[in-house]
């Protein structure tokens, strides 16, 4: 299912997990991320301006992978798509939510950090799953352990993640991409900090690069 997005998702290899204020402030923020080699964002329904900062990213930067985060019921699932997002993600797995994304046919990936909500995604087709909390979850071990019984799922891991981590996670057979909010945080958006967030990016763009598997 969405081969291609996913694919996409899988070359970038790290989703960015952004929590905006200001949706004014959303088309910095994608022309930073993209300058930094990420042209991907998880937009996170933390906020009230997600919705308009999708439509924005959208608008600016119409190749850029916007997807909507924190999508926690159909009312945030349903203006996350009528914005634009190209994905949805949530922090835990939530059947009416991943029941009318697969009845639209719009990508989403649910977060899961158990074999039995694994199990519940496996039931209705998914193959790529976020794992969240991942740091706290049991981490890289807790992936490498999903391998035996789900060898044929890839996941998203996000929540922990940092520079100090990050290849630890990438090099992962079963893992996608990483997520993560470290290069996009609140008081750098906040500030315009576009050139750190550019440079922050840079540097974990660099870190999967120089990866050996
Ligand atoms: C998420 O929603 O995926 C997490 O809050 C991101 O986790 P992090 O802030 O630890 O990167």
């Amino acid at each position: 299912m969405h081969e291609a997005l996913f694919e996409q998702i899988h070359t970038i290899g790290l989703v960015p997990v952004v929590k905006i204020d200001d949706a004014g402030k959303a088309e910095g923020l994608a022309g930073a991320l993209i300058a930094g080699g990420l042209p991907c964002a998880e937009v996170t329904f933390r906020t009230a301006a997600a919705e308009e900062a999708i439509k924005r990213i959208c608008k600016a930067y119409p190749e850029m992978l916007v997807g909507a985060g924190t999508v926690t019921n159909l009312e945030y699932a349903k203006k996350a798509v009528d914005a634009g997002a190209k994905f949805l993600v949530s922090p835990g797995f939530n059947p009416s939510v991943v029941d009318w994304a697969l009845e639209q046919g719009v990508p989403i990936v649910p977060g899961v950090c158990t074999p039995s909500d694994i199990e519940a995604g496996i039931s209705r087709g998914l193959t790529t799953l976020k794992f969240f909390p991942a740091e706290v979850s049991g981490g890289v071990d807790m992936l490498r352990n999903f391998a035996g019984p789900f060898p044929n799922l890839s996941f998203m891991p996000t929540g922990g993640i940092s520079t100090a981590n990050l290849a630890s996670y990438a090099r992962q057979p079963n893992v996608l991409a990483v997520g993560g909010s470290w290069m996009v945080k609140a008081d750098l958006i906040e500030a315009e900090d576009w050139q750190a967030i550019t440079a922050l990016s840079r540097e974990a763009v660099r870190t999967l690069q120089g990866l050996e598997f």
